[in-house]
């Protein structure tokens, strides 16, 4: 019987004159009421004998109706395309099928990292007042990071930078971007006017707040008469830019070698604590006088951020080591 069936279907396939024919003829055996269907599900309620004898027969002739059914519907569309549904619908094993109207995968897309994110504008708040941007090396000498900062060797003062020494050659990673500023002053001539960002790295343990790796921007304005009432215009007006008008900041006097006066920049946090954004102060005679400027006839503010502390306000993030960290979960979402 399934014989004869066999037959019967291979002539029809072999007629067919066009794809609708085919689907059709495929659907009659194949379909949920086809012929040979209805056979496959009767298999159930013949003996066990019977079952395994009927059942291979039967689905012997299943695949052949398919691959019978394929190879017809390849003539019609020579590299089959979408008029090959059956070929689809049989899992589309022919290697040079092309669906031209399937949806195409898009490229992944990359993009800035947050603090990059904040660098830009930051740099571009900066250069609207006049700033010019400048970058420096991040492997420093002892004589720019430390003693052109007033930072003398032996000086207890070091201890507020753990710094990563190279092994014997008298080279750093610098510890700050401060010494962009005596690098800067040695060859310009005030006045003058510039921010630094840049990486900067420390020797010491890290939490949430802290990394061995962190980035910082450096600012520096000298000229015959630059004031702290101009250090204060100018850091609350890019706070106020950077962060929006109602922004509140206090000052704090602090210690810094290479200022004097010196103080601390603190910003209110949503939770009403403070946190320290930046180190500041007055340019010391002594850093003056250490890249040749003619003493007490300059002054000058300077001032350094921290870029992550920033990046953390901004965007709600609790934990520095996240910038660092390389999960995708995290980078994604800027
Ligand atoms: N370099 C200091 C630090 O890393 C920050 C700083 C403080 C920079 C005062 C300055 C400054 O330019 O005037 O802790």
């Amino acid at each position: 019987m399934l014989n004869q069936l066999k037959q019967k279907v291979l002539k029809e396939i072999k007629g067919a004159g066009d794809i609708k024919i085919l689907e059709g003829i495929h659907k009659s055996y194949l379909g949920r009421q086809g012929e040979l269907t209805k056979i496959l599900r009767s298999l159930k309620d013949l003996s066990e004998k019977e079952k395994k004898e009927k059942g291979k027969e039967a689905n012997k002739l299943k695949q052949e109706i398919e691959k019978a059914v394929k190879a017809k519907s390849r003539k019609f569309s020579a590299k089959g395309g979408p008029d090959a549904p059956l070929e689809r619908a049989s899992g589309g094993q022919d290697k040079d099928w092309i669906d031209v109207t399937a949806p195409g995968v898009l490229p992944a897309q990359g993009h800035l990292h947050p603090i990059s994110l904040v660098q830009q504008k930051i740099e571009e708040i900066f250069q609207s007042m006049g700033f010019s941007v400048v970058e420096g090396p991040e492997v420093e000498t002892e004589h720019y990071n430390f003693d052109a900062l007033n930072i003398p060797k032996d000086h207890p003062a070091r201890d507020l930078w753990d710094t990563f020494w190279l092994k014997n050659i008298g080279l750093l990673l610098r510890t700050h971007t401060s010494p962009m500023q005596a690098r800067y002053m040695e060859k310009h001539q005030p006045p003058l006017r510039i921010i630094v960002p840049g990486r900067c790295f420390r020797h010491e343990a890290t939490d949430a707040t802290h990394e061995t790796t962190f980035h910082q921007a450096e600012g520096l304005m000298v000229g015959e008469d630059v004031s702290m009432a101009n250090f204060k215009g100018v850091i609350k007006g890019f706070l106020k830019r950077f962060f929006g008008p109602e922004v509140k900041i206090r000052l704090r006097p602090g210690y810094f070698p290479f200022t004097e006066p010196s103080f601390e920049v603190d910003i209110k946090r949503q939770d009403k604590n403070w946190l320290e954004i930046m180190g500041a102060g007055m340019v010391h005679p002594n850093v003056f006088k250490a890249v040749g400027y003619q003493p007490g006839k300059w002054q000058g503010f300077a001032f350094g951020m921290g870029l992550d502390r920033l990046a953390m306000l901004k965007y709600k993030i609790d934990d520095i080591r996240l910038f660092y960290s390389g999960d995708l979960r995290f980078l994604r979402q800027f």
